[in-house]
């Protein structure tokens, strides 16, 4: 490394250090189709626009953890809207189609459709543009989607855990209320931020209760609603095997009234597996990362909040991108680094925990959703 690199420093002892890249000696320009050690190549850039949120979802950041006295990370640390941008287009050029701002909460992030209009101004290397979305709470979306649109997000996904006040309420732990979620829905929806999807983390015991009356509520809207297996991402959520409901399970029980059909993923490596219903009407999507893991076609880099790049959900250790911004690289050489690192890539954390259930309660950190993007 011939520059001078200014590192990120871990304000939190549960973070796990940062690496520091490392120029490579041969610089290569981007040819907007790169694949890493196990063949998949890079679409989806998820970035981290804030680590704070106004939910404390049980699944993600337990208040026992992210109380008053949990060190969010000071403004200075996050990345600008213009190193973001930058850092968006040199990923654009190696083949990025898709943007998912996520969080925490994007939408607590000041002047957010700012970014969303430097975003919305980057084409793919053969002219397209690029696949913009944010996934959002919906606490403050009935206020912004229509600045959100103006500004050139094409759809948003919300999420949404049950429709019951009571079982919500204790999902999200902060007394928030479904009926403004639903009316986020509705104004997005009515300003054309589709297609929209609902996501619902299911937690066995907690929320499982409510798959019924939200397959039921969901099927007569334009909205897609995807059932999540729980994950054991994170350090701080106590994930335990026996609180996943498995996909199949959902399907299963969804069928019993509601009978569907499996439909093709819309494009590979997809997330979520399809289902139609049987009359035509609607349709789901099951995210099974636990139980039939998705490895194999994963293409999802991930920038965190101050600029790190994680190859991976579950990795421990982010590539300190922020530290090459904020000294004097050059795009070229950045450019270089992201390619080298996503070459390297051989990350299947979800597989081989499906593969090898001793790893089950794997005993490594691994960094927070809420800092990392969901
Ligand atoms: P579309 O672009 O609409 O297809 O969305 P998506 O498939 O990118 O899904 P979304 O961002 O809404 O992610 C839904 C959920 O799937 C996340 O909140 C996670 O729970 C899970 N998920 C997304 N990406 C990954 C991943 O790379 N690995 C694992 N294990 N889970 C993921
Ligand atoms: N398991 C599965 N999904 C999670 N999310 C956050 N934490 C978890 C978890 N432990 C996802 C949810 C939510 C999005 C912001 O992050 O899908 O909708
Ligand atoms: Fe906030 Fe989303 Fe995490 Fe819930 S899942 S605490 S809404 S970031
Ligand atoms: Fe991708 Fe890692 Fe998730 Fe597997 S566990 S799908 S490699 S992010």
């Amino acid at each position: 490394m011939t520059k001078k690199v200014i590192p990120l420093i871990d304000s939190r002892s549960f973070l796990p250090p940062s690496l520091p890249p490392t120029l490579p000696s041969i610089l290569e320009a981007p040819t907007g189709l790169i694949a890493d050690e196990l063949g998949r190549p890079l679409h989806d850039l998820r970035i981290s626009v804030t680590d704070r949120c106004n939910f404390r979802c049980v699944y993600c950041m337990p208040r026992a953890v992210f109380d008053k006295d949990y060190a969010f990370l000071p403004h200075t640390a996050l990345l600008s809207f213009e190193e973001i941008t930058r850092l968006a287009s040199l990923f654009v050029a190696h083949g990025v189609h898709k943007i998912r701002l996520t969080g925490g909460e994007p939408l607590l992030r000041k002047h957010i459709e700012t970014l969303i209009a430097m975003l919305s101004a980057l084409k793919t290397p053969d002219g397209k543009e690029l696949d913009l979305t944010l996934t959002t709470n919906g606490s403050l979306l009935a206020k912004k989607a229509q600045a959100l649109k103006d500004a050139g997000l094409k759809r948003v996904t919300v999420s949404l855990d049950a429709l019951d006040e009571n079982i919500f309420q204790r999902m999200n732990d902060a007394d928030f209320p479904v009926s403004e979620v639903l009316r986020g829905l509705d104004v997005a929806h009515q300003v054309g931020l589709g297609p929209i999807k609902v996501n619902m983390v299911v937690k066995r015991g907690v929320n499982d209760q409510e798959i019924l009356p939200m397959a039921r509520y969901f099927k007569n809207t334009p909205y897609i609603l995807r059932f999540i297996e729980y994950m054991d991402v994170g350090a701080s959520n106590g994930w335990k095997m026996d609180e996943v409901v498995p996909s199949a399970e959902v399907a299963q029980l969804i069928q019993t009234e509601l009978p569907m059909q499996p439909v093709a993923a819309n494009y590979l490596g997809e997330t979520a597996q399809r289902w139609r219903y049987a009359d035509g009407i609607g349709e789901i999507g099951l995210i099974s990362s636990v139980t039939q893991a998705f490895c194999h076609d994963c293409s999802r880099a991930r920038l965190s909040t101050e600029g790190k790049l994680y190859t991976c959900l579950f990795a421990s250790a982010g590539h300190d991108l922020r530290a090459l911004l904020r000294s004097e690289c050059s795009d070229q050489e950045i450019s270089s680094v992201i390619g080298q690192l996503w070459r390297a890539r051989d990350d299947r954390y979800s597989e081989l925990r499906t593969q090898n259930t001793e790893g089950l309660a794997s005993p490594r950190k691994k960094v927070e959703m809420s800092y990392i993007g969901g």
